[in-house]
């Protein structure tokens, strides 16, 4: 807490002797939560975590006790947001969200309440790599520092810090792990104020409720995976869902829209955990490739969904399906995280057990000339619609340090005849491998894959290429990865038509659809990204040299588009590169959900209408005051 907060709550206790009577009586005040019988929703039962809830018999009790009467309305619902403006009037008079230097900030006696009614789980952030520093945390601790130093780059350790998160360029990069620390500080940056150690729904509610009545900036932390900075938020209060970690396996579900296996995940659950429980029940789910990234809250394999449970910006705990609240359904299906309600957990489909075949090569100019090596470049990219369509899925890196490569994970012969054909050898000669279940193929392929965190080198970006501009633009887009992969850049490629679509009524942006072809790269890592000049740099160079020409090839008018979790946070037109023709109705169900913005993550749905003031960082970061744009 800053030095400034204490002040003022020891003159608020000298100056108030029923408030200190009434602060020491807050030992005997329960946590504002209350079982509710446990019942089947959206076809399955509450989880855990869901049964205990803040009520209005709770709240009353928290407006009929004395002690605490006169806090009770930070905690209290609000109806009127999603039914009339009476809200909406009262927060358009504030400009931004409060802030610790602002007289409005909630008092320690009212942090200390709301502590007691989470049943302790309010968290004071402290920067992960405060051990590196004499500050406010504390001395220097040289070991501690080293081990947060090796540790940085291990999302699970970011995971399982409250607040920490993978990339700290949006942090603000005010307190890095580093072992000559000299002269420099630790600050809090965008880490938030204070994060709620989440366990069940009722502190999610008097979360929600308090950031709503005290005009806090609110923000949810599930692994801190975004490469945005949407999960920090300076000055904030944060919802951390990582302990969320219930997996129920329903194997005879009957639910709205959906009969057959289905998997109940609370909201901090994980891709891998998601894996292998699947596995371990004989049934496959849908899911992304890093084994780290959150299943339920930033990422969601939105057209498997059948139903969420989710707390609104008006504290309400409520099923949304197809047959409950179905915009929000539509929304929270591939419309991003962090701004229509807080997950809680989430049904999903499950299939059959899976035969998968693996395979994997690499080819480079070491065991072939720089000329053969495109040769070879080229077929792989004229083949790869058929193998798409064949149902193959494939994921490539390509590079040229030290000489041109392709690393590919997954193919079929004829390819490799050609290449023989041609005398073209690979350097990792292609293996393939026959599993029985989709896990042991991922477990194969990904299990011990780490894509990079903990960095601060590198700004990344991508582009969602539709099929009809592959094919008309197919010499254009192969001499574009040329150039890119000769200028001495990386990408990461995926191929994929999917084709056999169902449940797509959702606000996946449409790119998707029609997408061949998915390339991921960053801006330049030879540019110094260490200050806010050098970032300029380096994003103008992104945006200008690398993207630019990607946004040609598949420009939003043609159906193009981006992925909205692994984007530049600086994408111009983000509304309809993220969300393509979805926007409009988007921000629709934003406002009636949350017609005061309860909820903000940048480039989320309607955050257009607030502005970080970050000051100069060269890029957008999370690391100022959140004001109205
Ligand atoms: C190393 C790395 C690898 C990745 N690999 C893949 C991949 O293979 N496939 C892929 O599709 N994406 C991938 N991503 C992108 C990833 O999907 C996004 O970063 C996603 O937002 C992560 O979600 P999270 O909950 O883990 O992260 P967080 O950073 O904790 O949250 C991200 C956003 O989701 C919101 N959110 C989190 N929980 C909830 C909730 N319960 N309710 C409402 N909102 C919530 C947060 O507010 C925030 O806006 C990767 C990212 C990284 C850094
Ligand atoms: C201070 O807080 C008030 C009320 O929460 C808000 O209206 C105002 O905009 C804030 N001012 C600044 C400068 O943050
Ligand atoms: C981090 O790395 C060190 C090695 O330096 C290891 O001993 C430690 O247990 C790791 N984990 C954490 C949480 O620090
Ligand atoms: C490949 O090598 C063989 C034997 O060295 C040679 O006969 C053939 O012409 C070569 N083919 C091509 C396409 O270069
Ligand atoms: C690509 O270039 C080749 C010749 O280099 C040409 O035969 C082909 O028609 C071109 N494809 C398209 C789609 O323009």
């Amino acid at each position: 807490m800053a030095p400034l907060q204490r002040v003022a709550a020891c003159l608020f206790l000298v100056l108030s002797p029923v408030t200190v009577l009434g602060q020491s009586s807050f030992t005997d005040i329960e946590p504002a939560a209350t079982p509710v019988p446990v019942a089947s929703v959206a076809g399955a039962p509450l989880q855990e975590s869901e049964i205990l809830q803040l009520t209005d018999a709770v709240v009353k009790r928290l407006v009929d006790d004395d002690s605490i009467s006169k806090y009770a309305e930070y905690f209290a619902f609000d109806d009127s947001d999603v039914a009339s403006g009476k809200q909406a009037r009262r927060a358009a008079s504030a400009s931004c969200k409060t802030f610790l230097d602002n007289s409005s900030w909630p008092k320690d006696i009212i942090w200390k309440l709301f502590d007691v009614l989470l049943g302790g789980a309010l968290i004071p952030t402290k920067p992960v790599a405060a051990p590196c520093y004499d500050s406010q945390w504390g001395k220097k601790d040289s070991a501690k520092c080293a081990d947060v130093t090796n540790n940085f780059t291990n999302p699970l350790f970011h995971e399982a810090d409250p607040t920490s998160n993978m990339w700290p360029i949006f942090q603000g990069r005010t307190c890095m792990p580093k072992s000559d620390t000299t002269g420099k500080t630790c600050t809090l940056g965008a880490y938030p104020e204070y994060a709620v150690k989440v366990t069940n729904v009722a502190q999610i509610q008097l979360a929600i409720n308090f950031a709503r009545a005290a005009n806090l900036r609110l923000l949810i932390k599930n692994t801190g995976h975004c490469y945005l900075g949407k999960s920090t938020g300076a000055g904030a209060l944060s919802l951390w869902m990582h302990n969320l970690d219930q997996i129920d396996f329903l194997p005879n579900y009957k639910g709205p829209g959906y009969s057959g296996p289905a998997l109940k995940l609370a909201a901090g659950v994980t891709a891998r955990q998601v894996y292998e429980a699947a596995d371990k029940n004989g049934v496959t789910v849908l899911g992304p490739v890093s084994w780290s990234v959150g299943y339920a809250g930033g990422m969601i394999t939105a057209d498997h969904v059948v139903a969420f449970q989710v707390v609104t910006a008006s504290g309400r705990f409520l099923t949304v399906s197809e047959a409950s609240n179905p915009d929000l359904f539509w929304a929270l299906r591939g419309g991003g995280g962090g701004t229509f309600a807080v997950v809680t957990s989430v049904i999903i489909r499950a299939h059959p057990k899976l035969n998968v075949v693996t395979a994997g090569w690499v080819l480079d100019a070491s065991t072939n000339s720089v000329d053969a090596f495109w040769t070879g470049t080229k077929k792989f990219y004229d083949v790869f619609l058929d193998w798409a369509d064949a149902g193959v899925y494939s994921f490539f890196i390509m590079g040229n340090k030290p000489a041109p490569f392709l690393t590919m994970i997954k193919l079929v012969k004829p390819f490799f005849d050609y290449l023989d054909a041609n005398n073209i050898t690979l350097s990792k000669p292609h293996t393939s491998e026959a599993h029985r279940t989709f896990y042991s193929a991922y477990q194969a392929a990904w299990g011990s894959n780490s894509f990079p965190i903990g960095l601060d080198n590198s700004l990344p970006a991508n582009r969602i290429v539709p099929r009809r501009n592959f094919q008309e633009k197919s010499n254009e887009t192969f001499a574009l990865i040329k150039e890119h992969v000769n200028a001495g850049r990386h990408l990461l490629g995926y191929h994929k038509t999917p084709k056999k679509y169902a449940n797509t009524d959702n606000a996946v942006n449409p790119a998707w659809r029609e997408c061949a072809l998915f390339l991921i790269t960053s801006s330049d890592k030879t540019l110094d990204h260490s200050t806010p000049e050098g970032l300029a740099i380096a994003n103008k160079d992104l945006q200008e040299n690398i993207l630019q020409p990607w946004r040609d090839i598949a420009p939003v008018s043609e159906g193009g588009g981006t992925y909205l979790n692994e984007a530049s946070v600086m994408e111009p037109d983000w509304q309809e590169s993220f969300y393509g023709s979805y926007y409009p109705r988007l921000s629709a169900i934003k406002k009636k959900w949350d017609l005061t913005d309860v909820f903000y993550a940048t480039t989320a749905v309607g955050s257009e209408r607030w502005v970080v003031q970050d000051g100069e960082q060269g890029v957008q970061t999370q690391n100022g005051r959140l004001c109205r744009a």
